[in-house]
């Protein structure tokens, strides 16, 4: 898992032949970093479009005040002292907006300061954690569904912190309940993985709390695998992608004292099946 591309400036490309590339690099590699990048939001946004329509995350207080595809993922605060984005985003294993009927298809994060320590990212291959599942355990869980929640993510019951920024109840009304299967094809590459992520998954559809609850435990520590995590430490300008059909990803602490302000875009995907 991962790619590393250097020497490209994003906001000079208009060559359709080299946005082929990327995206080719990006489907076989799943995580992209691409190092160096000094990008305006404009061109962040035109980037992020080249791979498809961009969605809109539910909390729009730290959407960017020009531009509502953008979420800002930071500590700093402004001259009334409010926060300008997101801090505690996304610090449980997770991936990006699972709990929605269309899920995005890949995330991108523009690290545009960084603290010195911490606040890494960590990612897991679930491509890799369902290749070596058993022949047994596969067909098991083909049949099963998952029940995803954004909710699920503040209220304790799995790896999330239930102290974080909490949601306005016109955002939890904006919010249902979804399933998805807990084996996954992929739209692209028709490889399969495991979909599902202790920050959202709340249960399996149809089975008792315990069982769905041994069952999700079992999952997660198969998948949850030093073999299949790769951890990111961001530098300054580097542009990340995932995937998010077949990775998780956890954000971690870092010294708040120290400023880290990121740019996050995601780009719409497909029904998962
Ligand atoms: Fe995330």
């Amino acid at each position: 898992m991962g790619a590393e591309i250097w020497g490209l400036d994003l906001s000079k490309i208009d060559d359709t032949n080299i946005f082929q590339i990327i995206k080719k690099t990006f489907f076989a590699n799943h995580l992209l970093v691409i190092k160096e990048q000094t990008l305006s939001p404009d061109q962040l946004l035109s980037f992020s479009k080249t791979f498809g329509e961009l969605d809109i995350h539910v909390k729009d207080e730290f959407h960017h005040k020009n531009h509502p595809e953008i979420l800002v993922l930071s500590n700093k605060l402004d001259s009334k002292k409010k926060p300008v984005g997101f801090e505690d985003a996304g610090r449980y294993w997770h991936t990006d907006m699972s709990y929605t009927k269309i899920p995005p298809m890949a995330s991108i994060l523009y690290a545009l300061e960084i603290p010195t320590q911490g606040g890494d990212t960590l990612f897991c291959n679930m491509q890799n954690a369902y290749d070596n599942l058993t022949q047994a355990q596969k067909s098991y869980f083909e049949n099963l569904k998952g029940i995803h929640s954004y909710e699920a993510s503040f209220t304790g019951l799995t790896s999330a912190n239930k102290y974080r920024t909490q949601l306005t109840e016109k955002q939890k009304n904006s919010l249902n309940e979804v399933e998805h299967p807990i084996i996954r094809t992929h739209n692209f590459s028709n490889q399969k993985s495991i979909y599902a992520n202790p920050g959202f998954t709340k249960k399996i559809k149809g089975l008792d709390i315990e069982k769905s609850n041994k069952i999700l435990s079992e999952i997660f520590e198969h998948s949850l695998n030093e073999k299949n995590i790769f951890v990111h430490r961001w530098n300054k300008n580097d542009l990340v992608m995932w995937d998010n059909s077949n990775l998780l990803h956890h954000a971690t602490k870092y010294n708040k004292n120290e400023i880290r302000h990121m740019l996050r875009t995601t780009i719409k995907g497909t029904v998962p099946k």
